[in-house]
């Protein structure tokens, strides 16, 4: 059975990548993933703001040395072991690239193009062998437009483009008024994949203290409904990587994404909550299911169900939106 897919130009032995989180932090887990089943790891993103705060501290450091004592100058020298967050990011793509023989997709997660170009070509420089961008936006000023929101994503991704030669992918939230059509125009200017759909975490209140608090849920696979519905849509309209992200949790889930078109499923929550051996066994599932089936590979699976593959392609769309809400028994 040929499991192989192919995802921003990696041939990739099967389907399952394990999406930004924590777990690629440490070696012995990713190894564990490799040995799992995983076809390509993607890191945990470094952020722009923490690299953005740790630059200003770094120049207020060599600033405040420099105040034209010739003996004070250089009094307090940085620390030959000193290491940024960036150059920890730098060193830990190179130990997985290093100990794993799968591609390692780097991530960056910010929405500036200033100073953050030349993170990314230290990135590329390392050895990644692509370049996730996750645009973490929320358009919270009234005064600005949607079209300017996507100019943002836009620009972004051609000072990307200028300087950087390994794939980028977009990591892109849901919230545009024509996702299909954003997706079009960053496809126009040289992405070569995106990444649906990135999950944004919303914060709670707390009643005790009143303060608006963080809070981390992990996903269920209800949640893949919604990358499933776009990816749908996509498939047969763009020529890009499509990958999925949000509520993959079992051989199920992986299989209803191909069908909609998705040439990987990204996995987190699964895998936080059922460690690295959880990739072994959706793999086995997905195996006994494309036996029974007659599918012989993932690209016979791909894209058969998408909106234009579909018996009923308006199905993607309104979904009988009117059935289904009539449907429910009370
Ligand atoms: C603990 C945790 C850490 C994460 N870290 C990152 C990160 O560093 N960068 C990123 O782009 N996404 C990050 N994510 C988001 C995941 O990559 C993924 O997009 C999201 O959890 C939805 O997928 P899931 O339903 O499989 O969990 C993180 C998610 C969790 C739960």
């Amino acid at each position: 059975m040929d499991l192989t897919t192919e995802y921003l130009g990696l041939k990739l032995a099967n389907p399952l990548v394990p999406s930004a989180s924590p777990l690629s932090r440490n070696l012995d887990t990713s190894k564990k993933l490799e040995d799992a089943g995983a076809s390509a790891l993607v890191m945990y993103s470094l952020f722009e703001e923490e690299v953005r705060e740790e630059d200003s501290l770094m120049e207020d450091f060599m600033f405040s040395q420099d105040i034209g004592h010739s003996e004070a100058d250089g009094y307090l020298p940085v620390s030959e072991g000193y290491q940024t967050k960036t150059d920890e990011y730098l060193a830990q793509i190179f130990s997985l690239k290093q100990s794993l023989d799968i591609p390692i997709i780097a991530s960056l997660n910010g929405v500036t193009t200033g100073g953050w170009i030349d993170h990314a070509l230290e990135i590329e420089q390392a050895g990644a062998d692509a370049l996730e961008l996750n645009v973490y936006y929320i358009a919270a000023d009234i005064e600005q437009s949607g079209t300017e929101v996507e100019q943002l994503y836009l620009d972004l991704l051609i000072e990307m483009r200028k300087h950087i030669s390994i794939p980028l992918v977009m990591k892109l939230s849901p919230f545009f008024s024509s996702v299909a059509n954003t997706i079009r125009d960053l496809q126009h200017h040289g992405v070569n994949g995106v990444s649906l759909f990135n999950r944004f975490y919303q914060p709670g209140i707390s009643l005790e203290t009143l303060e608006v608090i963080p809070e981390l849920h992990l996903s269920t696979s209800q949640e893949s409904l919604l990358a499933m519905r776009w990816i749908g849509i996509l498939y047969g309209q763009v020529e890009l990587s499509l990958a999925a992200t949000g509520g993959i949790h079992s051989a199920k889930d992986v299989i209803r994404m191909l069908l909609s078109g998705a040439d990987v499923t990204h996995l987190c929550s699964a895998l936080l909550k059922n460690g690295p051996d959880h990739l072994a066994i959706i793999l086995t599932q997905m195996k006994a299911w494309m036996e029974q089936n007659e599918y012989d590979s993932v690209s016979q699976l791909k894209g058969s169900a998408s909106k234009v593959h579909s018996v009923d392609p308006t199905a993607f769309e309104r979904c009988n939106y009117m059935q289904v809400l009539h449907s429910y028994k009370a």
